[in-house]
């Protein structure tokens, strides 16, 4: 199935460990994050067995497929064998059938960011799955006690938050919540660990650590174009240049979408309205409305060419 090449070239994150305690990992949803936590977890060869799950078959082939292109890449380019990576794929059982959930010991849910959908599906989970099955959502900015709440197991309950790509970003947030048992705590934590990732632990607070302060800094950036003390181009350049960041925080904006940054600051401006750190810019708005989303739509506050980043509109 895969290109073999001669010698085995463990590298971080897809090392064997040794048992995490989970035999049976899920994963719900094999999209963007999906398909790479369901990579990185079968791949640590710290589980017997990892059920991904999605509930439609064109979805699950799509994943699939995602997850063999991105560990054939591996092999071609000599990081893990060809052995390795069969090993690899070979633990992952494939399935819409959300039955095959039932007796796993951790779920780790990456479906889309709509808390609708993510009720509907931890309320069954509940009922489906064994007793002891430690619940995990990867969400960027749902509030986590919410969906223990669904889940009728609020005491196994955590919150995984990783980044993107997941096979390349090391961080993993790991959050409790007031009811999360501090057992179950630390082994979503030691998981984290297992799987070859770097895991902070955090309450469960708006963002969590990363977002929290990053989201907050680019609508503060924004707020300077409204109130035109600066222009795009150089707001960039400055905290490229005068904090060291790899890039500008409008550049950022865009790269991670427009609509993205204004759903997440409307969904917290709504839950929070007297946190003053949470603000809208007015450009911000505008953007979306005329369909200006940054890189995925070809223009924002820059013009793109692909990943390219042209010059500011
Ligand atoms: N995109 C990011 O950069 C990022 C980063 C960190 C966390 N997250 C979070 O990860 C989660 C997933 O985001 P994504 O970007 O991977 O989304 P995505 O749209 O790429 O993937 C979501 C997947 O879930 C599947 N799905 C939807 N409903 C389902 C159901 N009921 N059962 C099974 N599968 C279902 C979809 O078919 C799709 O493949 C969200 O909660 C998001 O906030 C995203």
């Amino acid at each position: 199935m895969f290109r073999k090449f001669p010698q085995l070239m463990q590298r971080r994150g897809f090392s064997s460990t040794t048992s995490a305690g989970f035999d049976k990992v899920g994963v719900i949803g094999l999209g963007l994050m999906g398909h790479g936590i369901c990579q990185v977890a079968a791949a640590s060869g710290a589980h017997q067995s990892v059920i991904a799950y999605e509930q439609e078959q064109r979805f699950l082939d799509s994943g699939k497929d995602r997850i063999f292109k991105s560990i054939d890449k591996l092999v071609q380019k000599e990081k893990i064998t060809a052995t390795k990576a069969e090993e690899s794929m070979n633990s992952i059982t494939f399935t819409t059938d959300v039955d095959a959930l039932q007796d796993t010991d951790f779920i780790v849910e990456a479906v889309i960011e709509n808390m609708d959908l993510k009720r509907d599906l931890y309320t069954s989970l509940g009922n489906i799955c064994k007793p002891e099955t430690i619940f995990a959502s990867n969400t960027s900015s749902l509030s986590i006690t919410e969906m223990s709440e669904f889940s009728g197991r609020e005491e196994n309950f955590v919150g995984v938050h990783f980044f993107n790509p997941v096979q390349l970003m090391k961080l993993v947030e790991v959050i409790r919540t007031e009811k999360t048992d501090p057992e179950v705590f630390q082994k979503a934590y030691d998981w984290v660990g297992q799987i070859g990732k770097v895991a902070v632990s955090c309450g469960d607070t708006p963002g969590f650590i990363v977002n929290r302060l990053l989201v907050p800094s680019l609508m503060q950036a924004l707020l300077m174009v409204d109130r035109q003390d600066a222009t795009v181009k150089d707001i960039d350049i400055s905290m490229q240049l005068g904090a060291g960041h790899p890039m500008g925080p409008i550049h950022l904006a865009d790269y991670i979408g427009l609509d993205t940054c204004l759903f997440i600051v409307q969904g917290w401006i709504e839950k929070y309205p007297d946190e003053p750190s949470f603000a809208l810019p007015g450009c911000l708005v505008e953007k979306v409305n005329a369909g200006e989303l940054g890189r995925k739509s070809g223009k924002g506050f820059y013009h793109w060419d692909g990943d390219k980043r042209g010059d500011p509109v």
